[in-house]
């Protein structure tokens, strides 16, 4: 595209440009370069662009037509082409009247029955009316799923953890290292313990082992028969005769649909456990927060558009600094989760080397994406982030207030904020060789305390973690990984990736158990597979 090429002859003028010469020359960059979306404000002033860079970069958006795969993700076509699916976790946010149609039906009807009995349900629950089999209310909810049926309300129940129902144990069990469910059992009772079965397909084999697990557990407990099913396990899923085989009453079973994928799927009936956990109200406040950032994606001009300007400037990096990272690094012990969903969302969307017409690719796609909550990873791998060889562009996430009631006895929250802030401005400005010396440092150690800068950060700050908030974080970042999806014209919402594994792991299986022979196998793994037997006196 010519406007590729004149991002790269952009990217050629600017040289070895310093983030300290950008502000020199043009102090005001500190006051334009924000742009606020509901409650989250994003400086991007320590980005390495000038107006001409975002200019381009607006420019390729919209040959691209970002604009308009937009409108056709929120119109419900079918942009999932290799899936043959619309994209549509948006309706799960859209109000009461509004109107979203796949193939000529307005689903959104069917979003809030889905909600309100969900809703009945957390009541429930919450209410002690919902009783186990032997009458006691329920004390603890076990969340079984995985990948998108874990990680998002397993951190967004992290991140609202101080809107929880304190007397309700909620916990997740993804893993299928039994040692998972093994820890997440301890101290439960079956009599006051519900669990969630979260399935998309419900064919997921370490969802499914994990359930049966659950299941026996329940059954072997006193009065555990299989009427005791019925009070204790429910069903988040597409798949209502899946559902039935497993044994959950499909009256139990709440339903969503394929247009939601898994990893945008946290606010559908996937929720559940969160919204037992946080309540109905909070639940939809959040759901109110996903919708004002969805409003800003689909109608903020693109020089105010914040999800546009965040997947643009991973474009620039990707494409034009070879980045092979993205950091986010939230200033939250709340949001200690967050990354590691953001890591689901982005690189099972956009790890993709194939366009969407199904030839190679051959520019960069989704970078790694990870990270940890400040200050920790400070005392960590910060080191490589600012001495380090690799340009790691960041995030930096911080709040203004503490979680309202949190005690604080030492004025932590300030202390945490000026860490973030501190480490913004050093990864930008660094430290030169002259302000090393003159700090009378002695000459051998000079080079080595000298911090280069130059690596950019978006710095997002909101006034406080509200379940609002919260949403409209997480919109921010579905709407960013799908401008970056549409600028490098891939699926963003196929994973075939996570297949093939899958495939071999159910033929590698009986081998270790019953030492079958298995076609196909490399002599590598051959070897560790008989190896692995013997360890176990196979
Ligand atoms: O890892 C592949 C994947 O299909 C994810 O996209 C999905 O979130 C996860 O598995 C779980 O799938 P399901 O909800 O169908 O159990």
């Amino acid at each position: 595209m010519p406007e590729w090429r004149a991002l790269a002859a952009h990217r050629d003028a600017l040289g070895d440009v310093h983030l300290r010469d950008l502000f020199a020359q043009d102090p005001g960059r500190a006051e334009r370069y924000g742009v606020q979306v509901g409650d989250l404000h994003l400086d991007y002033s320590k980005q390495l662009v000038t107006d001409e860079t975002l200019r381009l970069l607006r420019d390729l958006a919209s040959a691209a037509d970002v604009a308009g795969l937009r409108d056709a993700m929120f119109r419900g076509e079918r942009i999932n082409i290799t899936e043959d699916r619309a994209v549509l976790h948006t309706a799960l946010r859209a109000p009461r009247d509004a109107v979203v149609e796949v193939d000529g039906e307005n689903v959104v009807p069917e979003v809030h029955a889905v909600l309100d009995r969900m809703s009945a349900f957390a009541e429930a629950v919450r209410g002690g009316k919902w009783a186990g089999h032997t009458g006691l209310p329920i004390r603890a909810v076990v969340n079984i799923g995985i990948g998108g049926s874990d990680l998002g309300p397993a951190m967004a129940y992290e991140a609202l953890r101080p809107y929880t129902r304190r007397d309700l144990d909620v916990r997740f069990v993804s893993n299928v290292d039994g040692a998972d469910l093994h820890e997440a059992l301890h101290g439960l009772d079956p009599a006051t313990t519900l669990f969630v079965v979260a399935s998309k397909t419900f064919t997921t084999i370490e969802t499914l082992t994990n359930a049966h697990a659950a299941k026996r557990w329940l059954l072997e407990s006193p009065g555990g028969d299989a009427s005791a099913v019925a009070k204790h396990f429910v069903a988040l899923s597409t798949n209502a005769a899946k559902v039935a085989e497993f044994g959950i009453d499909t009256s139990h079973m709440f339903e969503f649909w394929d247009w939601v994928g898994g990893r945008y799927s946290y606010d559908s009936a996937i929720g559940l456990s969160l919204m037992i956990a946080i309540g109905p109200d909070r639940f939809r406040e959040m759901l109110d927060g996903f919708r004002l950032v969805d409003e800003h994606f689909r109608t903020a001009p693109p020089e105010r558009n914040a999800p546009l300007l965040l997947g643009l400037l991973g474009v620039w990096y990707g494409g034009f600094f070879d980045a092979q990272a993205h950091a986010v690094l939230p200033y939250s012990h709340y949001l200690s989760r967050f990354t590691a969903y953001l890591q689901q969302l982005d690189m099972e969307s956009n790890g993709k080397s194939t366009d969407r017409e199904g030839r190679p690719v051959d520019w960069q796609t989704g970078p790694v994406v990870w990270g940890t909550p400040g200050t920790n990873g400070q005392h960590a791998y910060y080191q490589l982030l600012h001495q380090g060889t690799k340009l790691v562009p960041a995030d930096l996430v911080g709040f203004a207030r503490p979680v309202a009631g949190l005690g604080e006895l030492a004025g932590q929250h300030d202390l945490l904020m000026a860490n973030l802030f501190a480490q913004g401005q050093a990864l930008a400005f660094g430290k030169t060789e002259e302000e090393v010396r003159a700090e009378g440092v002695p000459d051998a150690q000079v080079p080595h305390r000298v911090f280069p800068g130059n690596r950019p950060t978006t710095t997002l700050l909101a006034p406080e973690l509200t379940p609002s908030v919260l949403g409209q974080l997480i919109a921010l970042y579905e709407h960013k990984v799908f401008v970056q999806g549409a600028i490098w014209d891939i699926d963003s919402f196929d994973q075939w990736g996570v297949e093939l594994g899958k495939v071999l792991a159910k033929r590698i299986e009986p081998a270790l158990t019953e030492g079958s022979e298995v076609e196909g196998l490399d002599p590598s793994t051959t070897a560790l597979v008989a190896r692995y037997r013997t360890l176990r006196g196979r």
